[in-house]
């Protein structure tokens, strides 16, 4: 009796949670929300005091096994898409371009000193638009690059394109600086999708020419093409359409992003209803892995079938069977061990593994160009204590999946999940919603918004009321 009530208790004060972020305007998006904007121990970061958080984490000998990648950040595009959540800043000049690559390069070198002992995994150059650079600036990029950093002679080096901006030139100074990995942001080949999303100028032939120009190099051992499902005006259809236009190109993988939509389009295209969005998608999803079935078949692309991936994905992975290679890590993907990513450029986020996280804030564009601070403030998410960073991980997690390893966890903290979270995961087990297996603590609840929900319970009280402090004050 006395366990039920209290259950009813932090029941109730984790709707009252939930429903202060819908009153101060989270409505349906609640389920996709980033919780550390409300933690506590935010800050404005000095170079020289991310420079001292590195120095100290990899003076530590356990770092020897972890995996380092890093993330280069280009956040500007000629024009922004409407359904994309990656943009930043439209590009208003060279002199602005110019600027920004000068301050990349300061913060390069900046870390070249602290990580000489280190040998990347990986790299990643991501946008906005990355390829928007000149040839010469990525020339400039990537020498700097390889100048300052060390990486393993199996790394995967990755550079985001959108096919509006390759060209040839660009191509081979990727390859040039060993570049194996291109991946191209095509989204659809549809002209009557694409002209709602303020992308009508791409043309099928721009797409095609753009994968073209880069199986002619054999330095990209991967060529990878993005689509889309979700956007408006799609449907099942047109979304095979562009997959079989990509197939028959011999493209390496093609990455099938859910949209994940901003909250002007759920208001333009379902009435604001994030739950009409949600179910067309899963209809939608459905259709297409029945249709793409036979197109899959026919050029053998390896994927993985949709009830075994995630609810709310991050990317469907179509890989070409001659190309299937399993050991990809890269920023986005989180394995089985712990990876630490050194996110440089204005927008990027690192990972110090149990440690921080931070969002480089250190460039302000303008209209004339824009500044970088020499002495680089680095503003954002950072130094959580421990718990915070368990829960932000359990958090994501549940947003994306309806489980999370067991092993991920300990690779991530080098603690058991059950230990750390022994009162919340009987509470939630007492309640139906969650079960437990060898290698998984399993959600059993399949909404989005109710995952959300009782992910709240791995918050402990402290961390609610800071929380709702802040939102209090938010107008
Ligand atoms: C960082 S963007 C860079 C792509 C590149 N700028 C281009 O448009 O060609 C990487 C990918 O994120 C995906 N994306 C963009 N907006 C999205 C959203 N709202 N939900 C899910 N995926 C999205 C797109 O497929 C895009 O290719
Ligand atoms: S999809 Fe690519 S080009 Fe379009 S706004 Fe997003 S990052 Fe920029």
């Amino acid at each position: 009796m006395q366990g039920l009530a209290s259950s009813e208790q932090e029941m109730r004060l984790r709707r009252l949670f939930a429903d202060l972020l819908i009153k101060k305007g989270y409505e349906k998006e609640v389920y996709l929300l980033d919780l550390s904007a409300f933690f506590k121990s935010h800050g404005v970061y000095t170079l020289s005091e991310v420079q001292d958080l590195w120095r100290g984490h990899l003076s530590k000998a356990e770092v020897c096994r972890h995996y380092f990648s890093l993330y280069v950040h280009i956040p500007f595009c000629r024009k922004r898409c409407s359904f994309c959540r990656h943009y930043e800043w439209t590009c208003s000049s060279e002199n602005q371009l110019r600027l920004y690559l000068d301050s990349l390069v300061f913060e390069i070198r900046a870390f070249k000193e602290i990580f000489s002992g280190v040998m990347f995994k990986s790299l990643y150059v991501g946008g906005g638009t990355a390829n928007i650079l000149s040839p010469e600036q990525i020339d400039r990029l990537l020498s700097e690059i390889d100048l300052n950093f060390r990486f393993d002679d199996h790394a995967e080096k990755t550079f985001e394109c959108n096919p509006n901006e390759s060209s040839m030139e660009k191509l081979s100074v990727f390859a040039g600086h060993g570049i194996n990995r291109v991946s191209f942001g095509v989204q659809s080949y549809s002209q009557d999708v694409l002209g709602c999303t303020h992308r009508a100028h791409q043309s099928e032939e721009m797409v095609a020419s753009a994968i073209r120009d880069a199986q002619r190099f054999p330095a990209f051992h991967k060529i990878n093409a993005d689509l889309l499902i979700g956007l408006h005006n799609d449907s099942p259809k047109t979304v095979c359409d562009s997959f079989l236009k990509l197939a028959q190109l011999g493209t390496g993988s093609i990455s099938l992003y859910a949209l994940k939509p901003p909250l002007h389009y759920i208001k333009k295209y379902y009435r604001g209803r994030q739950d009409l969005y949600d179910e067309a998608l899963s209809e939608k999803l459905r259709d297409f892995e029945r249709l793409v079935a036979p197109i899959t078949e026919e050029f053998d692309y390896v994927f993985t079938p949709l009830k075994e991936i995630r609810a709310n994905f991050d990317a469907w992975m179509f890989t070409l069977r001659k190309n299937y290679h399993t050991g990809r890590i890269y920023k986005y993907v989180t394995a089985e061990f712990p990876i630490d990513c050194l996110g440089l450029g204005t927008g990027a986020v690192s990972t110090i593994t149990d440690h921080a996280f931070y969002k480089n804030q250190s460039f302000t564009p303008s209209a004339q160009g824009g500044t970088f601070e020499q002495n680089g403030r680095y503003r954002g998410c950072l130094k959580y204590g421990p718990k915070e960073q368990r829960v932000l991980f359990i958090l994501g997690e549940i947003a994306t999946w309806n489980r999370i390893s067991k092993t991920q966890y300990r690779g991530m903290f080098g603690s058991d999940i059950t230990a750390d979270f022994t009162v919340e995961l009987e509470r939630l087990s007492a309640l139906g919603v969650v079960s437990l297996t060898d290698a998984f603590v399993i959600f059993e609840r399949k909404k989005p918004e109710e995952r959300f929900f009782y992910a709240l319970f791995f918050l402990d009280h402290k961390m609610i009321f800071d929380a709702m402090e802040k939102l209090k004050t938010k107008v």
